[in-house]
């Protein structure tokens, strides 16, 4: 549930952040960050996608590492010595802070196979997954669309129609990603009336959630106002879902270093429900120079720290998750040492 001075916080990290990093970080190194988050108290993390491995090989593992988290589900004694649980993770499963874990699914082929991985291997028939939500991905740019989908905008509609389908026959909610909601690396400035012309498409087709993704970090508290405001009008307001969470929720990279000045604009915007990767994981693959590449997602820690200065709460605890940035740190260094040495960590 979410009040007025409460904010909802999603770690895309073990997603996000890790399919543009250079190294392929292990299963083990994901799960345990996976643990870390929920135990600092984030809302939500999104763990994996279920894209083509040839397109993101770094999240190849997707169907290894739902497994894995779907064996804690409704873990008791025995089926936490089954699955050996980091201690991150037996004390999130301990505490009464509930966290909700999501997938990214392109397509019908994305959701049979995120399907057949979510199961609870422990105990098939009593105890529920513990990945209870997919996310979906659009665009408000076509030419974005084409070259991260394969796929026009309506195209990726269309396939959206089954996946969403499945999702609500298997009483998953369903968020639906827009990318660039402020800017295109192709097509330039993206007139906000365009995101809010998605945003109602998605709605309509039962997407609990509308994530307005500022791809390539272009937003600047005035342009991310005049969007919110846009998708907001069409939406008939910023509304709670039949979950209790806000409708809408701002993704932002960091790659020109406005993230932090745009948090402060949406909240005034009334925007309570935002997404950031721990220790500012992953890297713009549209933005930054060879060798240089841009900034990820705005960091968890800094958007806390934001969020918190600003007067609003949040369930996190900012020393966990401190904790939970400097492992993160850690696999990515090891894993870009092992990319360059030609290996996985
Ligand atoms: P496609 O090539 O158009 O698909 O990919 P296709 O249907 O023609 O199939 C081609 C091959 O891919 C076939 O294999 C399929 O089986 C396979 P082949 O016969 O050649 O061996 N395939 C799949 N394999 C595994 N899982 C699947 C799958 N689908 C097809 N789900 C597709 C279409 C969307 C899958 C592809 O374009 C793709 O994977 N793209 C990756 C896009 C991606 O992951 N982008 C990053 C995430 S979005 C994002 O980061 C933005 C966000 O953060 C918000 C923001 O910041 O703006 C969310
Ligand atoms: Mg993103």
């Amino acid at each position: 549930m979410t009040t007025a001075k409460q904010v909802r916080i999603t770690d895309v990290s073990p997603r996000d952040g890790l399919q543009n990093e250079a190294g392929q970080v292990s299963t083990d190194d994901k799960f345990r960050l996976v643990g870390m988050l929920a135990a600092a108290g984030v809302d939500e993390v999104e763990c994996t996608s279920f894209v083509s491995p040839k397109w993101v090989p770094q999240l190849a593992d997707s169907a290894a590492l739902v497994t894995r988290i779907n064996a804690l589900g409704g873990a008791g004694p025995a089926s936490l010595e089954q699955v050996d649980p980091t201690p991150e993770w037996a004390e999130y499963l301990a505490g009464d802070s509930p966290c909700e874990f999501s997938v990214l699914v392109p397509n019908e082929k994305g959701m049979e196979s995120f399907l057949d991985a979510n199961v609870n291997p422990a105990r098939p028939m009593e105890a529920p997954p513990l990945v209870q939500k997919i996310a979906v991905f659009t665009a408000a740019s076509e030419t974005f669309s084409k070259r991260n989908t394969n796929a026009t905008i309506a195209e990726t509609l269309e396939r959206f129609v089954p996946v969403i389908s499945r999702a609500q026959q298997h009483l998953l909610s369903v968020r639906g990603y827009i990318s660039c909601v402020i800017a295109c690396p192709f097509e330039g400035p993206i007139a906000p009336q365009r995101v809010a012309d998605v945003a109602a498409k998605l709605a309509e087709m039962g997407c609990d959630e509308i994530d307005l993704g500022d791809t390539i970090g272009a937003g600047t508290p005035e342009t991310v106002t005049t969007m919110i405001q846009a998708v907001s009008q069409r939406l008939g307001g910023l509304r709670l879902n039949r979950l209790g969470q806000p409708v809408v929720v701002l993704h932002l990279h960091d790659t020109f270093g406005r993230a932090g000045e745009c948090v402060r604009a949406a909240l005034d915007c009334g925007i309570r429900s935002f997404d950031a990767s721990v220790a500012g994981l992953g890297g713009c693959p549209y933005a930054g120079t060879p060798g240089k590449p841009a900034p990820g997602n705005i960091a968890t820690e800094l958007l806390v720290r934001i969020i918190h200065d600003a007067g609003y709460t949040t369930g996190v605890r900012p020393a966990r998750l401190a904790e939970a940035a400097s492992f993160a740190r850690s696999t990515v260094t090891k894993a870009r040492a092992a990319a360059a040495a030609g290996g996985v960590s």
